[in-house]
This record gives C-alpha cells, sequence and structure tokens, in this order.
C-alpha cells in the first residue's frame, strides 16, 4: 500500500477484549487466501481452510465449519474463478459464487460476525469512457460476471455487517495467474500475441490482503465511525490502468532486469483475434475515490506493486 494507508489498528484484537480476533479464512490456497493468512496471522488467531477443508458446494459443511470456528471475521477467499470454464459449469459457478456466500452472510448474521467478501470488475459491461463506481449500474457480459453480482446481491439482501471489495486482474508471485503465465510463455516461445484493448488495473493479492487488514482493524476499533458508516461495497484495485498488452510489456521488463529472463517479442493484438468462450469488458477499471474517502487508503499504483511482485520471485 502506498503512503496514504493509515497505520492498521494493532494489534487485531476482539473489540473490548484483550483476546486475540478469531478470523477465519476461506479459499486459504488460493492466491488471495495466501496473502490474507499473511497479513492477518500476525495478531489474530486465524483459522484457515481450504477446499479439502471445507467444500463451498455443500451447505451443511458450510455452517458446520463456520460455527465450530465461531469467528468475529469471515474472510472469503475462495471463489469459482475460471471465466472461460464458467460458461460451461454455470450451475457450479453459481453455487460457489452466490449461494456459498448467501449462506456465509446468513451465518455471519447468526454469529454478529463481520463478511468480509470479494468480488469482481467483471460485474460491469465495459461500454463507459471512465472509470466505474459504485453507483454505476452492472451489466455482466458472462457467467462468472453474473455469479459473481448474484453472490454481491445475496450479502447485500441480508443486511448484517459486511465489506465487499470489488477488484481486478488478481496476481500474485504464486498461483495461477497472468504473471506467471507470461513468465512461462516468455521461456517457451519468441513472440507472443497479447490483448490490448482491454482496460484494467493489475492488483497484487498481496495489496487487496493489506489493504483488507486495514480496513477490518480499523472498522472493529470504530475509526470510521458504526458500521452504519462503513459496512457495504467498495471499488479496491491498485491504481493506474492498462491493456494486457501494456501489463505484458512491464513484466518483460522486469524479467529482464531483475530476473535476467530474455523478452520474447509482443505483438499487440484485438480481442477479436483472440477468441474465448466468454466475452470480457473492454474498460473495467474501477474507481477507487469511495475507498478513499471512506477508509483514507490507497492501493499502490500498478506498476510499484509489480515490482514488488516480480521482486519477490527473484528471492525465490
Ligand atoms: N483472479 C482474478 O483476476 C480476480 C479478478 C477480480 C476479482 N477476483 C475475486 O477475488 C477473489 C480472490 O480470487 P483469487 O484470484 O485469489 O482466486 P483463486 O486464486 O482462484 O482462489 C480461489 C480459491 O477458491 C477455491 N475454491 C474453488 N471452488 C471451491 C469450493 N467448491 N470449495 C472450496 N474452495 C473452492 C479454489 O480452490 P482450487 O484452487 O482447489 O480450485 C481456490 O483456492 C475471488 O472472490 C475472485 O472472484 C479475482
Amino acid at each position: 500500500m502506498s503512503s496514504h494507508a493509515p497505520e492498521p489498528a494493532s494489534p487485531a484484537t476482539a473489540p473490548g477484549s484483550p483476546e486475540p480476533l478469531r478470523v477465519l479464512i476461506l479459499g486459504a490456497a488460493g492466491q488471495l487466501g495466501v496473502e490474507l493468512q499473511r497479513s492477518f496471522s500476525v495478531h489474530a488467531e486465524v483459522t484457515a481452510l481450504d477446499r479439502h477443508g471445507l467444500d463451498l458446494s455443500a451447505e451443511q459443511q458450510i455452517r458446520e465449519a463456520v460455527r465450530r470456528a465461531s469467528p468475529q471475521v469471515i474472510l472469503n477467499a475462495a471463489a469459482y474463478t475460471a471465466v472461460d470454464r464458467a460458461e460451461s459449469e454455470p450451475d457450479l459457478a453459481m453455487a460457489i459464487n452466490a449461494h456459498a456466500p448467501r449462506i456465509l452472510a446468513e451465518e455471519a448474521l447468526r454469529l454478529n460476525a463481520l463478511l468480509v467478501h470479494y468480488s469482481t470488475d467483471y460485474v460491469f459491461d465495459g461500454n463507459k469512457p471512465g472509470p466505474w463506481t459504485e453507483a454505476d449500474l452492472p451489466h455482466p457480459l458472462n457467467v462468472y460476471g453474473a455469479t459473481k453480482l448474484a453472490g454481491e446481491e445475496a450479502i447485500r439482501a441480508l443486511g448484517g455487517r459486511y465489506l465487499i471489495f470489488r477488484t481486478s486482474w488478481v496476481y500474485a508471485p504464486h498461483g495461477k495467474n497472468f504473471l506467471l503465465t507470461m513468465l512461462r510463455l516468455g521461456r517457451e516461445r519468441d513472440r507472443l500475441s497479447i490483448v490490448d484493448d482491454q482496460q484494467g488495473a493489475p492488483t497484487t493479492a498481496r495489496e487487496l490482503a493489506q489493504a483488507t487488514h486495514s480496513v477490518v482493524s480499523g472498522s472493529l476499533a470504530s475509526h470510521f465511525g458504526t458500521p452504519e458508516h462503513w459496512s457495504g461495497l467498495y471499488h479496491m484495485t491498485c491504481s493506474g490502468s492498462t491493456t494486457w498488452y501494456g501489463f505484458a510489456q512491464a513484466i518483460f521488463q522486469r524479467a529482464a532486469q531483475l530476473l535476467h529472463q530474455p523478452s520474447p517479442e509482443l505483438v499487440p493484438i484485438p480481442s477479436s483475434q483472440y477468441p474465448t468462450p466468454a466475452s470480457r469488458p473492454q474498460n473495467s477499471v474501477l474507481s477507487n475515490a469511495l475507498l478513499a474517502e471512506r477508509f483514507g487508503l490507497r492501493l499502490a499504483p500498478w506498476p510499484a506493486a509489480l515490482d514488488a511482485a516480480v521482486a519477490e520471485l527473484r528471492g525465490r
């Protein structure tokens, strides 16, 4: 995060109690799940469940796992994120991205816990020249976006204490993502064609996790007023924007400097030359103004966050 971020309230104790905060992290093996564990484990008592610990397509398992952990905060980093595959598995995508969040919201309400959930820039159709705000009308172009939107709506309809963070183009030095795919393809091929007519904000899981920690700690410590003031939906991405082609250029510049990996020739192409099962929005840049206004928080510019991710790869 940039220096604009407030210091996280530390240690993350339960409000009015010397006991560490009980935090349940779901999707613990995913890109964001790994980074949330890093950010929260220092001060909180974390229960982290991956798919083997909890299958989010099984309602009763979800209820039992939440009741067993009895958390004060639930961080749901799990999702059906295979955007193209979702076109042929809409029911499974809906179960993980919409039904499971509804059940989590019901259980959170029962425990008076805070539910933190993540959504996507793909709730928008991309037909807006400037950054999308939280007040803009969603209109997903693909099944993944529709199921994520249904998840948001299910949580909002229940109305407990919740934070939904819509983010975009998530990557990390681990997991499955554009950064690691580019580095692999760059080692295998001399020439890569990359889509240059979709605009978005690459965002590291690390930035998201740190920002989440900051917002959650501050909110529970009443730094942002009562829950009526802060509970809600926010956009949360690294600042700035680029295209996939621009992102690839930036990756290979850093790979050459820091990883001594030779760069392939990069060829910008329109989306029409790279057909995929799922349509994607042309402009999915999100405005982070509300996050800044409500929590005094700005994530790093995307090139700086990329520097940090590639530096972490070099350290391995
Ligand atoms: N990745 C992006 O570009 C992007 C963009 C915008 C928003 N987001 C949102 O950001 C959040 C974090 O995404 P991410 O990039 O960290 O995703 P990720 O790396 O794909 O992690 C998602 C995790 O959810 C798990 N999962 C899937 N189905 C499950 C099930 N039935 N039961 C339990 N766990 C299950 C996955 O397990 P397996 O690995 O075993 O399948 C995976 O570990 C998600 O809400 C996502 O929708 C992501």
